[in-house]
């Protein structure tokens, strides 16, 4: 039985007595098959699941963003419930961020490039979210999918450095057969859109090919990419990048362990991917 939660002393009171380890798996709900794969994950590694559900105004640059954002709390309670979350906290927006809530978690280097450069104040938002969720919840893991990337670097690099002692466990990206990675805002393509959008994986899997080919400019995989992309009548890149797995500072040569990744528009929703190449070792 998922027991939902709307307020923190709510979640609070629940988790006082909750067998341990607790896992977490933050979402924004409209959740779909990769949400599940990490929930699933969460079950099988703690004795107690926790979701949370809020669509964070604070992480969208762009308002129409956070407005048109898909919500719908019965589909979602009803995976939580077939996956068997424990506990789910669904709070409205005042229980995340009360009157006179004034704390901004920015973190630095990792934060800026790609989707820091490309969406001013997104990674603040997320960063201050998770470091509400991660106190509130106090769970020994958190669970996040590789999609977001940089995402999860971004929040591990706030954990460690506000000693949070919540694991930042990183789940493998959910496709649909064509290569699509599963993504809440897939539901706004127009079936035209959809048909096109798996031209991301085809332009990440063409360069990730090219190297293993042997292939090491990093602007002969990025030219790769872009052509590839705007080879699809429907695709607007946004940027294409090649970046140290580490840094995320874009590479000349692929030397290192390296991150493929790419943002694109298909008219008003915007698509990132990514796919790490190489190893630490070189
Ligand atoms: O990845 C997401 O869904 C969100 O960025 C997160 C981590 C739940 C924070 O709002």
């Amino acid at each position: 039985m998922t027991t939902v939660l709307r307020t923190r002393a709510e979640l609070r009171a629940a988790l006082a007595d909750a067998p341990r380890p607790v896992g977490l798996v933050p979402t924004m709900g409209w959740l779909h098959d990769g949400h599940r794969a990490l929930m699933r994950r969460a079950r099988g590694d703690n004795a107690t699941t926790v979701a949370t559900i809020f669509v964070n105004p604070r992480q969208f640059n762009v308002a129409t963003d956070y407005t048109r954002y898909p919500r719908s709390e019965a589909r979602d309670l009803a995976a939580c419930e077939a996956e068997g979350v424990d506990l789910v906290w669904l709070p409205p927006v005042e229980e995340v961020y009360p009157a006179g809530f004034d704390t901004t978690v920015s973190v630095g280097a990792i934060a800026r490039p790609l989707e820091g450069a490309a969406r001013p104040g997104h990674f603040d938002g997320v960063a201050t979210v998770v470091a509400i969720l991660f106190g509130l919840v106090g769970a020994d893991r958190a669970y996040f999918g590789q999609k977001d990337a940089q995402q999860v670097m971004v929040i591990r690099q706030m954990a460690r450095d506000l000693a949070i002692g919540t694991e930042v466990v990183a789940c493998p990206t959910v496709r649909e057969p064509d290569g699509l990675a599963l993504s809440s805002r897939n539901v706004h393509l127009t079936p035209e859109q959809r048909a096109a959008a798996p031209v991301l994986r085809r332009a990440l899997v063409a360069a990730r090919d090219r190297w293993a080919a042997g292939e090491r400019s990093a602007d002969a995989l990025r030219d790769l990419m872009w052509e590839t992309l705007t080879a699809e009548r429907l695709a607007n890149p946004e940027y294409v990048s090649v970046a140290d797995g580490e840094t995320l500072g874009e590479l000349q040569t692929v030397d290192r362990q390296a991150l493929l990744s790419l943002a694109v528009r298909f008219g008003a929703t915007r698509l990132i991917d990514n796919e790490p190449i190489g190893s630490r070792t070189g």
